[in-house]
């Protein structure tokens, strides 16, 4: 196994993590990822960690968790669309006291923002998913572990103090998938978050140049070592019946991730799925499909409230998460920002990427005049938007 540096560790770790800053040379004040900063400018906003974590990360790390598939048409187009949408203002309300609180699947979390799933943590932090775990226990938030973590589900749960969810990929092999539910149900994971959207890798074209200088990573959840993203077995079989074999036995409620079209929405409402989550895999699986925040109204109509919904694929500011609870999300969850905040700054990285996005959703919220989760809906939403 190619060995990974201790880059990703802390830079201004003293003042913690509201000290992180850019160790690199002079640059202007609005960064774009790849454009150098002063060493001592303030990380304040997701894209300057996005920035940041491109300096530290190797180029094969950096291909891989910025990368999406194919032409990257629906990874960009993921921002575009939430970039369009136009908010409403609204003037003379009493912002005193914003609660950003949440309850999902019965608990009662502080925020509505998630750590996705991601796997390969290793290449961003010598601690890989245990730091990340820290991390999210910092930011009171859940974290969505997944299957290709390189480090176990036991060891990542050891480390939470927050609810982890195990996200679930079926392979072809029902004995080994039922084999690693009951591993996570033991480990005390709160769902299983099941993904949908990803039965091989299609076209992934930025990671395949970088395959000559791909580390090999341990993936402890399926015994095995592979290249980043721990592809190894087939999950081409996966479909409707099988997901009816999981219900039959999984104790944990069910999380089914990355649905776009309406139909698939519907159908997974009417099999009794607890919730959903609206998401084109961060623009990492079929290239040239919608924006997931153009699919979130088509299937919040289509499920009417049957089911709990949450959403990811480009959630970068407060302003996306108000857009995608006016579009009937219940709470978002974010990839690539908490694994950069993570490369910046371990724990505290991961700490102070959500803290950022709360407090944009708070003044967001405060903005368009509402002080509590459950009252945004489209009136926040200018018309046509
Ligand atoms: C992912 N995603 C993902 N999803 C999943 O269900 N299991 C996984 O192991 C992974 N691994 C993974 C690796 C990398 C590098 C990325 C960028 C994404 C998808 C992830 O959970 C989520 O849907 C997207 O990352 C959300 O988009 P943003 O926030 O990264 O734009």
């Amino acid at each position: 196994m190619a060995t990974v540096s201790r880059r990703g560790a802390l830079v201004g770790g003293a003042g913690g993590a509201a000290a992180l800053s850019l160790s690199a040379n002079a640059g202007a004040s609005a960064p774009q990822p790849g454009q150098a900063l002063a060493a001592d400018t303030p990380l304040v906003s997701l894209s300057d960690y996005e920035a940041a974590a491109q300096k530290r990360l190797s180029p094969a790390a950096w291909a891989y968790f910025s990368g999406g598939s194919a032409d990257e048409i629906t990874l960009r187009h993921n921002r575009e669309a939430l970039d369009r949408l136009r908010l409403k203002p609204r003037a003379l309300v009493d912002v005193t006291k914003i609660d950003t609180s949440v309850t999902l699947l019965g608990q009662k979390l502080p925020h509505p923002i998630l750590l996705a799933p991601i796997s390969s943590h290793l290449l961003a932090h010598p601690d890989a998913e245990v730091a990340t775990a820290k991390g999210a226990g910092l930011a009171q938030a859940i974290l969505v572990a997944s299957t290709v973590s390189n480090r176990s589900i036991e060891d990542i749960r050891q480390a939470a103090s927050q609810p982890v969810w195990f996200q679930l990929y079926v392979g072809d092999d029902r004995g080994a998938v039922k084999a690693l539910i009951q591993r996570a149900e033991a480990a005390g994971c709160k769902a299983l978050c099941i993904t949908a959207d990803n039965p091989l890798a299609y076209a992934r074209n930025r990671e395949e140049r970088t395959k000559a200088i791909q580390p090999q990573l341990p993936f402890p959840n399926l015994g095995i070592t592979a290249g980043p993203g721990g592809r190894g077995q087939s999950r081409r079989h996966f479909n409707w019946a099988d997901l009816e074999w999981i219900r039959s036995f999984s104790k944990t409620p069910i999380v089914l991730k990355g649905l776009i079209n309406p139909d698939d929405a519907d159908e997974a409402a009417k099999r009794g799925v607890d919730a959903m989550v609206v998401s084109n895999h961060g623009g990492r699986v079929l290239d040239t499909g919608p924006a997931s925040i153009e699919a979130l109204p088509l299937v919040a109509d289509r499920v009417a409230g049957r089911v709990p919904i949450l959403f990811d694929s480009g959630v970068r500011r407060g302003t996306d998460i108000v857009k995608a609870l006016a579009h009937g999300a219940s709470a978002v969850l974010i990839g690539r920002p908490y694994v950069y905040g993570l490369s910046v700054g371990g724990p505290e990285g991961v700490q102070r990427v959500v803290e950022i996005l709360r407090t944009e959703l708070e003044g967001a919220m405060a903005l368009t005049g509402k002080t509590r989760i459950t009252d945004i809906d489209r009136s926040v939403l200018w018309p046509g938007a």
